[in-house]
């Protein structure tokens, strides 16, 4: 591995292509941070520190379970017995006894030699007495258990309870009604068997499965959550039930957010802006110029203000412009600009998140003016967004047809070729592209950052070179000049880079900053030195220009969950979940945010475990920055 924990990958410009990647991106780069991340931390310290930070990060990434070599070496035989013992254990109730009790077959039929057991009598026995005859109930209720005779075994059990009450015995009287399919009488028996023996696995994961029959995803992820760290990550149909569980309230939780929000907010400044200038801008139409007198109550009027407002560039810009084109097409009356309205509201729509209305907007717009390419090219992304790489191709080839011609649909076709790994093809038409607009900034940026994933460092630098000659003002080009000297391992090459981006975002557009820059100099700095707090800094700094910036938010996260701050970590995830637009993406932020709400849950329910979370957790933060320094 050559790339340090926290790199973010040789990336598709970041909001350059479509919206897609740009979001998907956030995804992306943190996902990639956690599986390098969680690498570092098993070979350094071993399966404890899962615990910690690195136990979020371990639960989303089922490709990257704890392996044997993490764990104590175990002999073979001792594993052959460590295996046998979870076999049996799942079997039947009869050696579920931390104790370690063997099962023997029960010889004593309670009835033959115990006395009538009810709360009367047994207020009569002597300690020794009650111990024993729970004992032989218990195996009585074993051996019923065992020939699937489960209200029998429960009432032997009961009765065993009467007489001494015991966890192992709640636990097994669970079982009983585990098979049974009484999951509430599950809860309630595991719940006494757990408080009785808080570190009692058996009945954690029981209680958990239940939870899980009754939809009470969070309370089932926190017993399983809990399971797993007692036994340190060993058990894998453990492991496996946290992390389907975690997608399980994820989903849940997201439901009730996309319900919840209405009226859909816009995404960030950085990331409307960085999708409209995907689309070559077009100029202002004949008779919409500023100096064209207009009223405000006809459709034309709307559509001038919007197109005004658009290039303000601000996130209230980008409101107002939303806004102005839903009442443009409301007004109507707009003559040969209707195609172009329709596109312009479906655009909005689309970053708003009302996928299915921006589709139709699209098609109105294609039905009005079939020659208007650019409504195919918006379509084919909004296909792409959703996953839908048939209708995307379909789109830009019916574009092609209409004009071979038009730079933008080779640009997206590059694009589509680019997210799905076919570098070839992309390099292709962002050249083609090229060769019929030179003008068009991002199509140098991408066949830069294509060619370096084909390998050709050399060609890829040069074309970085010749953007920032052609290009001089254009803060882009060193931000993603930046990102490949930066998975080069050239630090201080990719800070100057950064920092000259955001001079000529200053320069060139000073109320409308994007801020990727910012956020990539933290995390250069974050690599380089381990130096969080100035990571942290430059972070903060980019959501006081850009509040609302998703990647910064992301960041912070990440940055709060590598030092091992989890509280802090679960604000900023929370945040993502709430910036995300797309479900997949509300899911996967809440998806972090549950895991790390869930562990915080963990350490205040069982405070017994809480000393051995804190140690584990100090190991593994400090762990988490000496790795940064020592190792990359
Ligand atoms: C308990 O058992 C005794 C002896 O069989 C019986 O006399 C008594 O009525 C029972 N008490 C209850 C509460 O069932």
């Amino acid at each position: 591995m050559s790339r340090a924990a926290a790199a973010p990958p040789p990336m598709p410009p970041l909001g350059k292509p479509i919206a897609v990647p740009v979001q998907s991106s956030v995804w992306d780069r943190f996902t990639n941070w956690a599986a390098e991340n969680k690498a570092l931390v098993y070979t350094i310290a071993g399966v404890a520190v899962v615990v910690s930070s690195a136990g979020v990060v371990y639960y989303l990434n089922a490709d990257a379970k704890p392996k044997p070599a993490a764990q104590p070496k175990l002999s073979k035989k001792e594993k052959r017995k460590r295996k046998d013992a979870e076999r049996q254990a799942e079997s039947s109730p009869k050696s579920p006894a931390p104790t370690g009790e063997q099962a023997k077959a029960p010889t004593v039929e309670p009835a033959d030699e115990l006395p009538e057991i009810n709360e009367t009598t047994v207020a009569t026995f002597t300690d020794e007495q009650r111990k024993e005859y729970a004992l032989k109930l218990k195996n009585a209720g074993n051996k019923a258990y065992g020939s699937k005779e489960y209200p029998q075994a429960i009432d032997l059990y009961t009765k065993a309870i009467l007489c001494k009450p015991d966890s192992i015995f709640y636990s097994n009287r669970a079982a009983c009604y585990n098979a049974l399919s009484a999951w509430e009488k599950v809860v309630e028996d595991t719940t006494a068997a757990i408080n009785l023996d808080p570190t009692y696995i058996k009945a954690l994961n029981r209680r958990a499965n239940a939870y899980e029959h009754l939809s009470q995803f969070s309370e089932s992820l926190l017993d399983y959550t809990a399971s797993c760290i007692i036994d340190e990550f060993r058990t894998e149909s453990s492991t496996n039930a946290v992390e389907r569980l975690l997608k399980k309230v994820a989903e849940q939780k997201a439901e009730e957010i996309i319900k919840s929000k209405d009226p859909k907010k816009l995404p960030s400044p950085t990331f409307v802006s960085n999708y409209i200038q995907s689309f070559r801008s077009k100029p202002r139409p004949k008779g919409l110029e500023d100096d064209v007198d207009l009223s405000e109550s006809t459709g034309k009027g709307q559509l001038q203000i919007g197109l005004q407002a658009m290039e303000k560039k601000t996130h209230e810009g980008y409101e107002e412009a939303a806004n102005a084109f839903e009442k443009a097409l409301e007004y109507g009356d707009l003559d040969e600009h209707e195609a172009l309205v329709y596109n312009l509201r479906g655009t909005f729509r689309n970053l708003r998140g009302s996928h299915e209305q921006a589709l139709q907007d699209m098609d109105k717009s294609i039905e009005l003016d079939p020659a208007y390419t650019q409504s195919y090219v918006k379509r084919a992304s909004m296909h792409l967004e959703m996953g839908d790489r048939d209708s995307a191709a379909a789109d830009l080839e019916q574009a092609l047809k209409q004009n071979d011609g038009d730079p933008d649909v080779y640009y997206h076709r590059a694009q589509l070729h680019f997210i799905h790994g076919e570098f070839q093809d992309a390099a292709k038409d962002y050249q083609k592209s090229i060769d019929l607009d030179s003008s068009f900034i991002f199509s140098h940026i991408q066949l830069g950052v294509t060619q370096y994933k084909m390998g050709s460092v050399a060609s890829s630098m040069a074309t970085f070179r010749r953007c920032v000659k052609n290009f001089e003002k254009v803060p882009d080009v060193y931000n993603y000049y930046g990102e490949l000297l930066l998975d080069q391992n050239q630090y201080d090459e990719a800070i100057q880079k950064f920092d000259k981006a955001m001079e000529m975002e200053k320069q060139t557009k000073p109320m409308a900053m994007n801020v990727l820059p910012l956020i990539n100099k933290a995390l250069t700095i974050f690599q380089q030195k381990a130096d969080f707090s100035e990571a942290e800094k430059l972070c903060e700094k980019a959501l006081i220009i850009d509040p609302e910036c998703d990647i910064a938010v992301a960041t912070m996260a990440q940055l709060f969950l590598q030092q091992g701050k989890i509280t802090e970590a679960l604000k900023y995830f929370e945040r993502a979940a709430e910036l995300a637009r797309t479900p997949g993406e509300i899911v996967n932020a809440l998806s972090y945010a549950e895991a790390t709400r869930t562990q915080i849950q963990v350490q205040e329910k069982y405070p017994q475990l809480a000393a051995k979370l804190q140690g584990m957790g100090a190991g593994a933060a400090g762990m988490g920055a000496g790795a940064f320094g020592a190792g990359r």
